[in-house]
């Protein structure tokens, strides 16, 4: 559930020749990292996301810039704005997650469980419910 989604806040050493932060397995980070990637170079306007997965774990960080970050369990949804590059959203399977409002020049980091599988992946929102429906009468 949504529940089981949090902020995670990173390490962030601050110099006067600038900040630094670290994402590195810890307590913090409940999965082992396997795979990083970044969206950049979004148009304003646009969507991503706009899908679930039935077992990656992701980090979600706004490396530069802001996005909105909504993420939906079935029954109850909540978003999310990231704008902190020492400050990242922790998706658990089972989520369904868009990401809006990127600001002009925004980064965000994907820190994730498992390689890439597209068939970890659900794109269809009614599957999604009725995915959630069966799980919760389990
Ligand atoms: P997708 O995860 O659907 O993007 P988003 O959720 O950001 O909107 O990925 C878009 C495409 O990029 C996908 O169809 C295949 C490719 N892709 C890879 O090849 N490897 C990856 O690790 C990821 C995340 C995507």
């Amino acid at each position: 559930s949504i529940d089981m989604c949090r902020l995670v806040k990173l390490s962030k050493h601050h110099h006067d020749n600038g900040n630094l932060t670290v994402v590195e397995d810890c307590n913090e980070i409940p999965f082992k990292i396997k795979r990083t990637y970044y969206l950049y170079d979004i148009p304003g306007g646009v969507e991503r996301g706009g899908h679930s997965h039935k077992a990656l774990y992701q980090l979600i960080v706004a490396i530069s810039g802001a996005f909105d970050v909504t993420i939906d369990d079935g029954v109850k949804s909540l978003t999310v704005t990231l704008n902190r590059p020492y400050e990242g959203l922790l998706i658990v399977p089972g989520i369904w997650r868009t990401l809006e409002n990127f600001s002009s020049g925004s980064v965000c980091a994907v820190i994730a469980s498992e390689h890439y599988d597209e068939d970890d992946y659900i794109r269809d929102y009614n599957e999604f419910k009725q995915l959630t429906a069966c799980k919760r009468k389990e």
